[in-house]
Parts: structure tokens; sequence; C-alpha cells
């Protein structure tokens, strides 16, 4: 399959150049500089983009030009610092700003690059560097400026390169996505390869050759990620995917229920299901301490996990829903800082001696909606909020019981439901209710009550890094609370949570 490859220099925005390649149909992804290009198949790869970065390349230490780039004799589109590389690896001159640029900047257009053509001549483009190449390098002429940069950007014909002081991947430039197509379809001269259709098409094949007839376990939790996966395996290799749900009796409502039903009605796939609540409810006994809890929970799923396995002969394969993002999110996919380590099922495959099958691992989470929506699982199945693995222990501060369960479960359900009626869903990222350690001094029917607090969290965000608290309207909380403290026993009293992320984190735990 053709592909564009991207090379990773740090800049925060190289996800952004993938995407953009991705969503004008091209298979692309991001690539450390430091890797070993030459076990990429050179009859793939139809171009090189190299991205932004953080660095100057006037610092002695900062990542310099690989040269194996070279070697596939492919157009190379440098961008940013990827301009600078360029620059200074054929012999040009980097300085130093006085005046930075940042933010929207105009910049004038040469049309006769073909990296520009039909590109308005004058036009808005989203700069953000401090060094800036005052010297070009021989061979290479200017192909755009702006007023304090007479080098936006520069080509050299002969060698097929060209470059971009400026953001094409940032929306802000507006003939971005322009000139990303001219680089793509008019330059590289790739096609359009990618559609969902054939993606599922090409991975089902590829997951036929690589199981062959052995047998494949895969943990899910009810997330949208393991499930898609599951369905995508399970269309493959049908009955010999044997997919593992453990109940740790920390879902919400109904949730067991919903999911096994999604798999044996909706989707006609058998799940193994093992209802372990009683053990995790036994173990989190009494423990009130945040971090206590979820090594707790993280253990005793392993735990439970592996017994389970045993009773599953001769299984080769460990499948996990790994999303592209948690490899890179997770520090191993780029060079960008690692910002959370992601925990799934992790730890396993070596304990375990299985073989690991990933086959989401080149996907973004909403490529991966848009799979599940495909292959057939449920819109409310597949627009579901993210929800921790520790479940609905960390929702309850201080020690977890059946009956703090049961109010919390109630409460989100009210929540869930009054923002539903509110139209208010789709507009906030996630929502869910928290049950506080405190009791308060309460009236109801004119006697006395001493009982719990419900928080409310309702937060917009887009990646759960950082995040800011949602405005509810107030006769939508009034709603809300009004239903709790009348319809969930043991609760007088609803607060709501009014932080972002940070200071604040999401979950309360
Ligand atoms: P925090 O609380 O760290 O949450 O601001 C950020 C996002 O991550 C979810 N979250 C988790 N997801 N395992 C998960 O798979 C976990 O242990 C976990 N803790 C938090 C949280 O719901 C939010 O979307």
């Amino acid at each position: 399959m053709d592909k564009i490859i991207v090379i990773d220099y740090g800049s925060q925005y190289n996800q952004l150049l993938v995407r953009r390649v991705r969503d004008l149909g091209v298979y692309s992804y991001l690539i450390d500089n430091k890797n070993d290009l030459s076990t990429l198949d050179k009859n793939e790869v139809k171009g090189i983009i190299l991205s932004g970065g953080p660095n100057s390349i006037n610092d002695a230490k900062s990542p310099r030009i690989n040269p194996q780039i070279f070697n596939f004799n492919v157009p190379i589109l440098g961008v940013c610092y990827g301009m600078q590389a360029l620059a200074s690896y054929f012999g040009g001159k980097v300085e130093e700003n006085v005046v930075k640029e940042y933010g929207n900047i105009e910049v004038n257009f040469d049309n006769s690059s073909n990296l520009l053509e039909g590109v308005n001549n004058l036009s808005q483009v989203f700069m953000s560097h401090s060094d800036t190449v005052t010297n070009l390098p021989d061979g290479f002429r200017g192909i755009c400026s702006s007023q304090q940069c007479k080098f936006a950007g520069m080509e050299n014909r002969e060698k097929n390169i060209f470059a971009l002081q400026f953001h094409p991947e940032v929306r802000d430039t507006v003939e971005g996505e322009r000139i990303i197509s001219n680089f793509l379809f008019k330059i590289c001269g790739v096609s359009k390869n990618r559609s969902i259709d054939n993606w599922i098409e090409d991975k089902v094949k590829e997951i036929k050759q690589i199981v062959r007839n052995e047998k494949v376990l895969l943990g899910i939790s009810g997330g949208v990620d393991s499930s898609v996966c599951a369905v995508l395996i399970h269309k493959a290799i049908g009955d010999q995917l044997y997919p593992l749900f453990i109940n740790h009796g920390l879902l919400r409502e109904n949730e067991e229920n919903l999911v096994l039903d999604s798999f044996k009605n909706k989707l006609g796939i058998k799940v193994y299901y093992k209802d372990a609540s009683h053990l995790f409810l036994k173990e989190l006994k009494g423990v009130t301490v945040p971090e206590k809890k979820r090594k707790i929970v993280g253990k005793l799923f392993v735990d439970v996990f592996k017994e389970e396995a045993k009773k599953l002969d001769d299984i080769s394969f460990l499948a996990q829903g790994t999303l592209y993002t948690d490899i890179v999110e997770s520090g191993k996919g780029g060079n960008s800082k690692v910002i959370k380590s992601h925990h799934n099922v992790g730890g396993l495959p070596k304990e375990l001696g299985f073989k690991l099958l990933e086959p989401l691992n080149e996907l973004y989470k909403d490529e991966v909606r848009e799979l599940g929506r495909k292959l057939g699982l449920d819109e409310a199945f597949v627009s579901r909020q993210p929800f921790p693995g520790p479940g609905l222990s960390i929702r309850i501060i201080g020690s977890v019981t059946k009956k703090k369960l049961k109010i919390v479960r109630k409460a989100d359900v009210i929540l869930h439901e009054e923002i539903e009626k509110a139209g208010l869903n789709k507009d906030i990222w996630q929502y869910f209710a928290v049950l506080l350690n405190t009791k308060t001094v309460g009236v109801m029917g004119d006697n006395r009550t001493y009982f719990y607090t419900i928080a409310i969290r309702a937060v917009n965000s887009i990646d759960g890094m950082t995040a800011k608290f949602y405005r509810i309207p107030f006769d939508v909380l009034e709603k809300i609370s009004s239903r709790i403290v009348n319809e969930v026993p043991f609760v007088n009293k609803v607060v709501y949570d009014i932080t972002s992320k940070p200071p604040s984190t999401i979950e309360f735990e």
C-alpha cells in the first residue's frame, strides 16, 4: 500500500500532519527520526514529510537529517524545523530571527512551484518559529515569503525537495489542505488508498494470515476499543476468537447486560463471561486510599484473566485494542513526551507467553468509532464515554460497598437521562456522578436525615489530558439535583464540580 511517512522531530503538531494526510485518503504514520529506515518497504513509501520540532538546528545536540531518507528517491517536504534541518544539511544558513513569528501571518506565494499550484497569492498561514533560513542552500529557490521571513518556503526541483517555514497542517493556514494535497497527488503521485472499507478488507486478510488456525484470546472491557477489536477479529477468524469479559463489579448500571447483549444478539459473537465481582469487592473492603484501590483492581484483573485463560485450551495469541495514540502517548511511537502510560492489559503478554495481536494500533479513536459503525455496532455503543479501568471504585470516595455502588449507579443514570433530555449529550465530552465520603444533615418530610452527597462532574476535553468544566444550565442542574435527592435513597445533597484540569483531574481519585 502507498504510504507517506512523517519523520518526527517532536512538534506538538506532528500528529496533525499524519491526520491531514490520512484525511486526504492516503495512509500515513509517524516514525522516529532515529529509526532505521532501511526496514521500510521501498516500494510502498511514496513521499516523506519532516515534521516541525522545538529545537534549534544550530544547537549541536539537536536532531539532524537522517540521510537514509534520500535512499527512497521520493519527494521530501520539510515543515518548520524540517525546513531548517534540510537547509542546514544542504549548506544553507539558519539564524535566530530578531522578531519571532507566532500565530497568523500573511504570506506571499509563488504559484509557479508545483507545491503551491492553485494557492492564493496572498494568504494567511500559521507560523511558530524563532529560527529562520537566511541563506538558501545551492540549488534551492524561495517560493514564498512573509514580512519577517524572506524564505517562508523553498524548493529544489531537481532533487524534488520542498520545505515550508509555516505549518500547513494547522487549520489556521488557509491554504494548508491544498498545499498538502499538491504534495501528495501532484508531487508524490500517490493514489487515494484509504477508505474504511478497504481498510477492513485488508485487515481481515492480514489477521487471517497471521493467526491461521490458532486461537486468539481478547479481554473485553465493554469499552469501544476492545469491542471494535473483537468484532474485527471475529470477522476474520470467527470462533477461533475467545473474547473474555471480566465483570469486576464496578461497572455502570446495566453495563454487563448491554455488553453481553450487544455481542450475543446484535453481533452474534460468543463472549466468555466471568463474574468476579465478589472477589473485587472482598479485596476492596475498607480500602480508602485511591492508589491502593487502583492497584488492587489492576492486580486482581490480571489474576482473574490468567486463571480464565488457563481454562481455555491452546490459546496462542492475545489480542488488545491498543490504538495508535496509546502507543504515541506512552512514548513509544515518536519523539513527543510521555503523556500517559496506558495500562490496558499491558503486562499480560510477556507473562503468559502469548503472541500479541493489535489490529487497531494504527488508528485514532474517531477512526475506531467509524470502524465500529461500519462493523455493525450500535451508535449508542460506539459513542460511549471513556470509563476508567478501576471503574466505580474511583467514583466512590472512601471505602467501596455494595450499597454505595447502588447509590452512585442510580445517580449516574439520572444524570445521563437528564443530560440527554436536555439535548446536551453531544456537547459534553464526559459526565458522571461521584459519591462523596461526606454525610450532611438534611430534612425530608419533617424528619432529620444524615445522608450522602453526590457530586456532578461534566467536562469538555479533546484527549482527557486537559479539560474544562462544562456549564450545565441551572434549570437542568436543578432537575438533576431534585431527581437525585428524591429518587436515590441515602442522598440528601447534590453539588456541582466547577474545576477544570489542571489543577483538578477529571476523575476524583
Ligand atoms: P483523569 O482523572 O486522569 O482522567 O483526569 C483522564 C481521562 O482518563 C480516564 N481515566 C482512565 N482510563 N484507566 C483508563 O482506562 C484509568 O485508570 C483511568 N483513570 C482515568 C478518565 O475517565 C478521563 O476520561
